[in-house]
């Protein structure tokens, strides 16, 4: 009797430790860190995402891993803002609802760039033609509306995105804005910003950071704008980059000038493409052989990754955060371009959601 008893204390208690063993083994394994925890010292983790992506299990990585998010293209002009009168707040509004009930960081992303404009940003008004001063009111009511509705949670903006050309002959990129502002636009579109929240954070941001040339009209843009007092706070390098480049040397280089400015830097669209580069589309051909992602390209892309943050750590002292481009490999922007349907596989985490090779190169340090 006294034992059978004995046996109905102890069972449920035994069963309980053994409980808590297997929670506590769970626990251990669920708590081993998020790439955030291995940088908490260094810079802040960021990624980019779509309303869709915070909807499914991507969210767990999102959450795991990250402090810090960007609108993928929620936030982008020809998306949130479609006609004059009319604003598209649904996915920037649940992007941001997410970053305040997680707490996570918000990068504003982005207010003027030469791609997604809408229509009405350089259509006639009242039959009249469009004139700069046109587009400079337009343009600040779009950022002081923007940046109103966002102000309590996102802390930085991409105000000014690839305004300087890839061509060797030309420092400014010839976009609409620049055709009929000339470069003043940029200076413009900063003024307003900082007139719409003083305490936002203000990123000029760009691609190809690491090529010599466009590294060095970036930079002597940046030190006009600087000399004219223009409120430009940090700058943004995309950093998507190829299996062959940036070479080490570039990139040092760059961080190094870059550096030397005296403001901020951060990594703002990092991904790392498993093919060769190719600056202008293509259609996908039979010999794109997209489905094998191999040992060798997981190789080679692991160390891309290696080499760039043991530069970034390097360099820890000026950047202030690393976003990527896109959480997993499951969907990535490099499945369109340069070649629309060519699967790539250019982020940490796999199409399972599980780190790659990338990721422990990442944080072994
Ligand atoms: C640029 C833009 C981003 C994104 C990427 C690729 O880098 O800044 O918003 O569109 O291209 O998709």
């Amino acid at each position: 009797m006294f034992l059978r008893k004995l046996l109905y204390v102890c069972i449920p208690v035994l069963a309980m430790a053994c409980n808590t063993n297997n929670k506590a083994q769970t626990n251990a394994f669920d708590s081993s860190k998020g790439l955030k925890d291995y940088y908490q010292s260094y810079f802040t983790m960021g990624v980019s995402v779509s309303p869709a992506s915070l909807a499914t299990e991507e969210a767990d990585i999102i959450l795991k891993h990250f402090g810090s998010l960007t609108a993928e293209n929620a936030m982008k002009m020809k998306n949130i803002h479609p006609k004059e009168n009319e604003y598209y707040w649904k996915d920037a509004d649940s992007i941001a609802a997410f970053a305040r009930r997680h707490h996570l960081k918000l990068r504003g992303h982005t207010l003027v760039w030469h791609q997604e404009v809408p229509d009405w940003m350089f259509a006639p008004q009242n039959g009249r033609p469009v004139t700069k001063e046109m587009v400079y009111a337009r343009l600040q009511s779009h950022i002081t509306t923007v940046m109103h509705r966002y102000k309590d949670v996102i802390y930085a903006w991409d105000v000014v995105n690839e305004a300087i050309s890839d061509d060797k002959n030309e420092v400014y990129r010839k976009s609409k804005y620049y055709e009929l502002c000339g470069e003043e636009y940029i200076a413009k579109a900063f003024e307003f910003a900082h007139k719409a929240d003083p305490k936002a954070i203000l990123f000029y941001n760009d691609y190809n950071e690491s090529y010599p040339e466009k590294r060095k009209k970036i930079i002597s843009m940046i030190k006009e704008l600087q000399k004219k007092k223009v409120p430009i706070h940090a700058i943004g390098l995309q950093c998507h980059w190829f299996p062959e480049e940036p070479t080490q040397e570039n990139l040092e280089a760059a961080l190094k000038d870059f550096s030397a400015l005296g403001l901020p830097l951060q990594i703002t669209e990092m991904d790392v493409s498993v093919y060769k580069r190719e600056p202008v589309a293509r259609a996908k051909t039979p010999a794109d052989n997209d489905t094998l992602y191999s040992a060798e390209k997981e190789k080679i892309q692991a160390e891309k990754y290696r080499m760039g943050f043991e530069l970034f750590r390097k360099y820890k002292k000026h950047i202030t955060g690393i976003t990527f481009w896109n959480v997993t490999d499951r969907h990535t922007w490099m499945d369109y371009f340069p070649v629309k349907g060519r699967k790539d596989y250019p982020l940490l985490f796999d199409v399972h959601l599980q780190p790659k090779k990338a990721f422990w190169e990442v944080v072994k340090f």
